[in-house]
């Protein structure tokens, strides 16, 4: 039999976090080697060992690191899986200019997936809306997007990677964004001419897609060469 695939969950005790943690001890292909957050937070789930991000140069070896934290925290995690040439898996949003070359240049060195989103629809969504674009030049694009009012980056990161394929198609995207109770996560593209509309929705309702999502591309990456993955190549 395969051996399990060790995870190193970074933002463990997020809401992403746990969802990974539950997800991964629950299936004997993931071996959840440590959950790493800010500060040690209760233990979530039984026999996943908490390390807080101060610890984490001396986090147990892993296969692959899952990263669903913050900006802040996100340096410190790529430099970690770059020094034990390591892959990286990261849905983390928000990230600056500066952070996204540093991911594309560690790149070089191991295997990275980034993406603003790990759902198998939002990848198709992406398609389509490039499809669309494509489709109708000179049409209004605005893509509208919900989310949980703790969400802290505004518009969000997917509806920008929607927007910039958009936008490699010709459209001139415009972004509005709705913070609001407990949304786990919509997406509306909408293309607008005089007289006809057309709207492209993804809407998620359990985060746990996300996670999903994760894993799987965290074992697709795991023994891959150093590169830049396209996350809709692996999680189909
Ligand atoms: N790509 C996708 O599919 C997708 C889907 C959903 C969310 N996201 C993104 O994933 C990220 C996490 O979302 P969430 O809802 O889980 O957020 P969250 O509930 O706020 O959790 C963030 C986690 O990151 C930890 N953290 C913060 N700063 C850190 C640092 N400097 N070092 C180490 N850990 C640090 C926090 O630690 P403490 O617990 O100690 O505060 C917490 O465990 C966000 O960027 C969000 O936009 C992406």
């Amino acid at each position: 039999m395969e051996s399990p695939v060790r995870v190193l969950i970074h933002g463990g005790n997020g809401r992403m976090g746990q969802s990974l943690q539950r997800l991964c001890r629950n299936d004997g292909r993931f071996e959840p080697v440590g959950a790493v957050s800010r500060k040690v937070g209760p233990r979530v789930v039984d026999g996943v060992p908490q390390f807080a991000a101060s610890e984490l140069a001396g986090a147990p070896a892993f296969d692959v690191a899952v990263d669903f934290s913050l900006p802040e925290g996100f340096d410190r995690v790529l430099g970690m899986c770059l020094s034990r040439g390591k892959p990286l898996v990261s849905g983390t949003t928000g990230l600056t200019d500066v952070q996204q070359a540093a991911l594309a240049a560690a790149a070089t060195r191991i295997p990275i997936a980034w993406a603003a989103n790990f759902s198998l629809g939002v990848a198709l969504l992406h398609d389509l809306v490039a499809r669309a674009a494509r489709a109708l030049p000179g049409w209004n694009c605005d893509i509208i997007e919900s989310h949980h009012t703790r969400k802290q980056d505004a518009p969000s990161g997917t509806a920008l990677s929607l927007g910039a394929l958009a936008a490699e198609q010709g459209a001139e995207p415009r972004y509005a964004s709705i913070r609001a109770g407990d949304i786990v996560g919509e997406h509306t593209v909408q293309f607008t001419t005089a007289g006809e509309r057309i709207e492209l929705i993804h809407r998620a309702g359990d985060r746990e897609i996300f996670a999903r999502g994760a894993l799987h591309v965290a074992k697709a990456l795991h023994g891959q060469a150093p590169g830049l993955y396209r996350v809709a190549d692996l999680l189909g």
